[in-house]
């Protein structure tokens, strides 16, 4: 079976098409022509994905003529660092790749965030491709443009906006991702179908089994609904001035958890799905949904496999970790709010409605 979905680009300047298919790696020499990468790629992948599905994108692209370099970087989000930067940097001049050659990422998020920015900042910015291979990166991090590497004092603070020329995504490849990072990405789509979709969140309520059983059509149809949501909001507001800020649903609190279990025990998705519920409980407190909203988002949530429980630490550590979050001005922070099922709003909150709140639900 062969499915092929293309979704048109339609972000003003720097526009790009997103393709998703069955057996789409198998053709990537085509999909390359067509977007004009010229003979020399350079592909940079972990070595987990080099190791699943390297020789496989390498002896597609030296088929069709291709001359790739593969660079290799280790898994984990500490390699979103100047180290492994550097390193992308070092092997790129001495490759003497030129501003008209190609970066394709290729990988998840951390592959992508690291090989976008280098693709960014070399030579002032060369072409660069997404090929995602995790549910969270075909989703959320290959489209949209934000690019990047952590510092010490926390993730994504250094960057750039910048656009992928393509974007190529294979959910054959999401058969070697373990259920927890299936999950993971999985609640992602939650967050769109939450805040922007009730239609897709219907979707996932009723075809959640089917979806994590890693069914191909039903995979398609919430990535391309998927990233169909991300660049309406990307078009919108591409460099996050305010509008953008909505796809942090979840992410206030989400972040507070990663921050206080220091990037462990937890990943990603699954504190976001307890911010998501979370927020979800602050919106009917404060009078914007009601019950239902967040029964739906928790079952949802809970039914998935994902967490909902708010980890046991005080009121107090939350709020010094909302805090530090990049994204917070002052007293105040910009909070992402439900109405019903794919309603979002966005409210300047005071910290003291926060704290307070999350003293009422919290036991201690
Ligand atoms: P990841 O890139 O760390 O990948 C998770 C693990 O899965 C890794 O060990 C990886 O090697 C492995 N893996 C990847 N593809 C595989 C496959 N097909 N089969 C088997 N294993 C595979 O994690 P992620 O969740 O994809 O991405 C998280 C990163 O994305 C974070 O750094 C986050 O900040 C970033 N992010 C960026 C954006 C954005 O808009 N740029 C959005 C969301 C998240
Ligand atoms: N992942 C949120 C964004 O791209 O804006």
């Amino acid at each position: 079976m062969k499915i092929r979905v293309e979704l048109k680009g339609s972000l003003k300047d720097n526009s790009y098409d997103i393709f998703i298919g069955t057996g789409i790696l198998s053709e990537i020499g085509n999909f390359l022509k067509d977007l004009g990468v010229k003979k020399k790629v350079c592909v940079v992948t972990s070595k987990t994905v080099n190791d699943l599905h390297g020789s496989n994108l390498e002896s597609r692209l030296r088929a069709d003529g291709f001359n790739p370099v593969f660079l290799l970087l280790p898994d984990g989000e500490a390699t979103k660092s100047l180290k492994y930067l550097s390193f992308l940097y070092d092997e790129l001049i001495k490759n003497r790749f030129e501003r008209s050659d190609h970066v394709i990422a290729f990988g998840g998020g951390v592959i992508g965030d690291i090989a976008g920015f280098a693709a960014a900042t070399y030579l002032r910015g060369v072409n660069f491709i997404q090929v995602p291979t995790t549910l969270l990166a075909d989703v959320d991090s290959s489209v949209g443009g934000k690019t990047g590497i952590n510092h010490s004092s926390g993730k994504n603070l250094i960057g750039a906006f910048y656009q992928p020329k393509g974007v190529i995504i294979d959910v054959d490849i999401l058969d070697t991702l373990t259920d927890r990072e299936l999950k993971n990405g999985f609640a992602e789509v939650i967050k769109y179908g939450a805040i922007l979709d009730e239609g897709l969140f219907l979707y996932l309520e009723k075809n959640y089994n089917e979806i994590l059983s890693r069914n191909k059509e039903s995979l398609i149809y919430i990535i391309e609904r998927s990233c169909k949501i991300k660049s309406d909001v990307v078009n919108k507001d591409e460099k996050e001035a305010d509008f953008r800020s909505v796809l942090n649903f979840g992410h206030s609190l989400g972040h507070a958890i990663e921050t206080l279990y220091n990037y462990e025990n937890l990943k990603h998705g699954e504190a976001i799905s307890i911010g998501m519920v979370f927020s979800a409980m602050l919106s009917k407190e404060l009078g914007l949904c009601g019950d239902e909203t967040v029964a739906r988002i928790r079952k949802l949530i809970e039914n998935s496999g994902l967490p909902s429980q708010i980890p046991d630490f005080t009121a107090e550590e939350y709020i010094n970790a909302m805090r530090a979050d990049k994204k917070i001005y002052d007293k105040e922070i910009r909070f992402v709010l439900t109405g019903q099922i794919g309603y979002v709003t966005l409210k300047t909150l005071n910290f003291s409605v926060i704290y307070d709140f999350l003293k009422k639900i919290l036991k201690g």
